[in-house]
């Protein structure tokens, strides 16, 4: 297997430049110019075209049974999904019950994933409970190359745990240099505040996002902050969507926290307003924390700017507008959370984020990979254009104009959250590891050729 993408412009966070890349087998082996390939060899014309690292989404659910159904996605949808979107690896959320062990868990989603995949992938393992029984089995999940905890201080009775429980996982953490990501808000205050709202009659879809107010979210943030404060644990904070919980981080930061922060493509483009849309239609727009008012989507593009918001990620939770959603149609605290975006939050980073002049070309390779890459101890392997890495490539077609659709997606749900919204640019060519995963927007690789991505010591 060899490959010569030719004539393209390389972009990564720290370099642009034109010349080609030539890969040998799975890796990087040359960058150049005028590279002659041996005969056999497969040559892109990437004149024109950018040349991205493969896009890193470091937060998706594709397999994930929650709220009393199942994720619709399965890692042979979902990873073509991704590739014909220009995403490379993803990072699932292994998350188990709380009646159910860390090791369970773990092989759950092994069984869902291997061998199902087209793209590399990881887990963030899910501690759900914390006892000395599970504290062992996740010291031996970690030791198999699993380095980043996933936990939520939300979805009290589900996968929340109390704090008890939140600060002995910080320990270990914080002793084993494993990343706690975190999905903050107070399960407390969204519990009450559903109650009350329930009771007063409000059982429609906007009764999601009146339960979880950004102070909600800001709470958990600030939480989060201070048990990290205390046990110096290194904390990534999930899905952050508003002004108050990002100053919460910030100031955290401030006093020498280490956390990081991720954004989601549905928070830079979408807002409240499609949570308010009439009928059960904002159910499609039913996630946690909830679309926030249009002043937030200024900030977040300010902070990944300016480095304080570090990551774009999707969370990808796609669940059905026909027979899913509806399990909430009398009660919105029983619509499965989630706004599927895997395939699309590439291009809508590029559309909204690059020509619209909102973060340049290298912040946009910075936020969509490199960055999640180093955090969760990936690099230089993945997120970066360089002999030694793998050759995870985006040949990128910046003229390419288009509209999303459910009729053209690859993902299994039901519906696009983004139904007509035009894209300008997308992939054209996107390689796993010197083999062609997909070409102008059609799936091209091979399932199973994925591989769980053992890690390394995080940074
Ligand atoms: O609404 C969301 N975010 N759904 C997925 C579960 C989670 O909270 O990450
Ligand atoms: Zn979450
Ligand atoms: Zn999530």
């Amino acid at each position: 297997m060899s490959l010569l993408i030719k004539n393209g412009e390389i972009i990564t966070p720290d370099a642009r430049y034109v010349a080609d890349i030539w890969c040998e087998g799975e890796t990087i082996a040359r960058i150049g110019q005028n590279i002659e390939p041996p005969a056999g060899s497969e040559v892109i014309d990437a004149a024109g075209k950018y040349v991205f690292p493969g896009f890193i989404d470091p937060h998706t659910h594709i397999y994930l049974p929650f709220m009393g159904t199942y994720s619709r996605d399965t890692y042979e949808t979902a990873s073509k999904a991704a590739l014909v979107g220009g995403t490379t690896t993803f990072f699932d959320m292994c998350c188990p019950s709380r009646a159910e062990d860390p090791k369970a868990g773990f092989e759950t989603w092994t069984a869902q994933s291997e061998g199902k995949s087209a793209c590399d992938y990881s887990f963030h393992m899910g501690v759900t409970k914390f006892d000395a029984n599970s504290e062992a089995q996740l010291r031996e999940i970690v030791a198999s190359g699993v380095r980043s905890f996933k936990i939520f201080l939300a979805y009290k009775g589900a996968f929340g745990i109390d704090d008890s429980e939140l600060y002995r996982t910080l320990k270990l953490a914080k002793e084993l240099g494993v990343v706690v990501c975190a999905h903050c808000e107070n399960e407390t205050l969204v519990a009450e505040r559903q109650r009350e709202l329930i009771a007063a009659g409000v059982t429609g879809p906007e009764g999601h996002y009146l339960s979880r107010p950004p102070e909600v979210e800001a709470e958990g943030v600030h939480h989060l902050m201070s048990f990290a404060e205390l046990t110096g644990a290194k904390v990534y904070i999930v899905h952050l969507s508003c002004v108050e919980a990002l100053r919460e981080a910030v100031a955290a930061r401030l006093r020498g926290v280490d956390v990081a922060v991720e954004t989601l493509i549905q928070y830079l483009v979408l807002d409240r307003s499609y949570a308010e849309r009439g009928g059960f239609e904002a159910s499609k727009f039913v996630m946690s924390p909830p679309l926030r008012n249009a002043s937030n989507q200024a900030v977040l593009w300010q902070g990944l700017r300016s480095g304080l918001v570090q990551t774009v990620a999707t969370d990808h939770a796609p669940f059905d507008f026909e027979g899913q959603k509806p399990m909430g149609k009398d009660n919105f605290t029983k619509i499965p959370n989630g706004i599927p975006s895997l395939e699309e939050r590439v291009n809508l980073l590029y559309t909204h984020g690059v020509c619209e002049g909102r973060i340049d070309l290298q912040t946009f390779v910075a936020v969509g990979s490199t960055n999640a890459a180093k955090k969760f101890g990936l690099f230089p392997r993945k997120g970066a254009i360089q002999p030694g890495a793998d050759a995870d490539l985006v040949v990128y077609d910046p003229e390419y104009r288009g509209k999303l659709s459910k009729a053209a997606q690859t993902h299994a749900v039901d519906y696009n959250a983004f139904e007509g919204w035009e894209i300008k640019g997308r992939p054209s060519v996107v390689t796993v590891r010197g083999e062609v995963a997909a070409r102008e927007g059609k799936f091209a690789g091979t399932v199973g050729r994925g591989r769980f991505l053992r890690r390394d010591c995080a940074v």
